[in-house]
């Protein structure tokens, strides 16, 4: 069983979601299947598919213009929230410890976080990977958490660009993350691959050893693109 997870950006609308997830509710599979969508489409999800959000406030509630709560994201019924994506730490500047402190505020409130971590390429050509991917885990994952998170890879220079490691370059990367998570007590925890993900090579993706599961950028827009890749493993 895998966990196969969308995260539509700034995409989507709350009808699109509705048949997104009437499309999802008939596919025949064991897979967990989370969507993780824009604040204002969080909402309870269906037996087949669970909601989440992609980013959270630090903040319990009170004069924080534009932010918004894990209680209210509990309250709409998220029950996943992405936290730690590459576009998040780009563009809005999350550091690791941020990324614990939003990862900490999800569990407050009953959500799983999807902690992201990854390198970007000026990163990856400096031969800093590795480094990157254990300081990413270490410092973006907060204490006793165990059974509580899922982790993501997602080389930041692959998401959206059509481009992906080779199997042996994602194997290496899920390997250090399971070692560091087992050296911190978390072994088990879910580590999910994205970047690129699609119906053609989701299958060998997940076959890979460590890889639990796929996070979905563009290609869980569609019910076309994404069922493929939900049905390419049992
Ligand atoms: P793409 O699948 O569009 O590359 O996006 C990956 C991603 O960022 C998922 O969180």
């Amino acid at each position: 069983m895998k966990i196969i997870a969308g995260n539509w950006k700034m995409n989507g609308s709350r009808s699109g979601l509705d048949e997104m997830i009437s499309a999802l509710d008939n596919v025949e599979t064991q897979n967990t299947v989370i969507l993780c969508v824009p604040f204002t489409m969080v909402r309870g999800g269906t037996s087949r598919v669970a909601v989440g959000a992609q980013d959270i406030s630090t903040h319990d509630k009170g004069a924080y213009t534009g932010e918004v709560s894990g209680q209210m994201l509990s309250d709409a019924g998220a029950k996943y929230v992405i936290v730690g994506h590459s576009e998040r730490r780009a563009y809005h500047n999350e550091t690791n410890a941020i990324v614990a402190e939003k990862a900490t505020a999800a569990l407050a409130n009953g959500l799983t976080p999807i902690i992201c971590v990854g390198e970007t390429m000026d990163e990856k050509q400096a031969g800093k990977t590795m480094e990157i991917i254990e300081s990413g885990v270490r410092e973006s994952v907060p204490q006793n958490v165990s059974g509580k998170i899922i982790v993501a890879y997602e080389p930041r220079w692959a998401i959206g660009a059509g481009l992906t490691p080779t199997d042996q370059e994602i194997a290496a990367a899920h390997t250090l993350i399971a070692k560091t998570l087992e050296s911190m007590g978390l072994a088990g925890t879910p580590v999910l691959y994205g970047a690129s993900v699609k119906g053609s090579n989701a299958a060998q993706i997940m076959s890979i050893e460590h890889v639990d599961g796929v996070l979905v950028g563009g290609a869980s827009l569609k019910s076309d693109d994404f069922i493929p890749i939900i049905t390419s493993v049992k």
